[in-house]
């Protein structure tokens, strides 16, 4: 089943297969994007700002590799429709959804405003694409991998982020959800729950206050902040046909941030 083929030094996993990759325009969403197309995909990339999504896909195509910018609003249902339609009728398949699209705000729980748009954002995208797909492309070819992308955050509590957590929550369900009742159309769900990960939401100039940020990170068992490549490896291997019988998994890739459930540092 896995068929692997190596080109030169490249393992080409994902040749003849087409990805969408969300949020693609910056952090671990565009780490994967290069590397689904390093190994042979053609990516459509998706970006709420266009000129980043327009830059990654110059990026991968300077590397050799083959993609399409569709910049749009993740969260909303019309677009993703259109964009569907839009790289099937010019790819003619789609094999590979990553939902990685996603916002973080720090905001108290009695704050409608940013619980409604982080949970639209994070978790309604990861919907709307998921359906949209599915029903254009991995139902009817009876095959398909979805990576959804949550969060230490999808399986415990982070103050002051009730939206966030909620959302990627949701993330971990609509994961399991959709790995029951697509299992039998042959797709595979599956999502990576990233730990600390050095990008614009965690180091940017509006990502974590650098003392929040310290403390985080002396809290992880590897002792220091994830890659984006090293999630992007991650989000890959279960993209790829290696994974061909996983489906529901729920994976941290967290530098071991998740087994310390004692709160008791060494
Ligand atoms: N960085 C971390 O430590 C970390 C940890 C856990 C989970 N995550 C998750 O990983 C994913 C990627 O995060 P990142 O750290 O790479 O963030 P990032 O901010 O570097 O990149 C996110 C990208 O998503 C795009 N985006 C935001 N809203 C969008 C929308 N509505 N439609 C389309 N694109 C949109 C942004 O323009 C940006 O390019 C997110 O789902 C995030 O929650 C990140």
């Amino acid at each position: 089943m896995t068929r692997s083929i190596v080109q030169g030094d490249a393992v080409m996993r994902f040749r003849d297969r087409v990805a969408v990759v969300t949020g693609a325009g910056s952090g671990i969403g565009k780490s994967t994007a290069r590397l689904l197309a390093g190994q042979g995909a053609i990516v459509a990339v998706n970006d709420l700002d266009p000129a980043a999504a327009r830059a990654v896909v110059a990026i991968i195509t300077g590397e050799g590799g083959q993609a399409l910018a569709i910049a749009g609003d993740a969260a909303d249902e019309a677009f993703v429709d259109d964009a569907v339609a839009e790289v099937m009728g010019l790819c003619g398949r789609l094999d590979i959804l990553v939902n990685n699209a996603g916002i973080s705000v720090s905001s108290p729980a009695e704050d409608f405003e940013a619980w409604d748009r982080v949970i639209r954002t994070n978790l309604y995208s990861q919907f709307f694409w998921s359906r949209a797909v599915g029903k254009a492309a991995m139902i009817p070819t009876q095959r398909g991998a979805i990576v959804n992308v949550a969060s230490m955050a999808g399986l415990a509590a982070v103050p002051n982020q009730i939206g966030y957590v909620v959302s990627k929550h949701g993330v971990v369900g609509l994961t399991r959800s959709l790995a029951v009742e697509w299992g039998r159309y042959g797709i595979r769900v599956n999502c990576v729950c990233p730990g600390i990960t050095a990008t614009e939401m965690t180091t940017g100039p509006t990502g974590m206050e650098p003392e929040r940020l310290k403390a985080r990170v002396g809290r992880v068992p590897l002792s220091r902040m994830g890659t984006v490549q090293e999630q992007a490896e991650t989000i890959a291997f279960l993209a790829s046909d290696e994974a061909s019988y996983l489906s529901g998994v729920i994976l941290n890739s967290d530098g071991g941030q998740l087994a310390l459930h004692s709160g008791v540092m060494m």
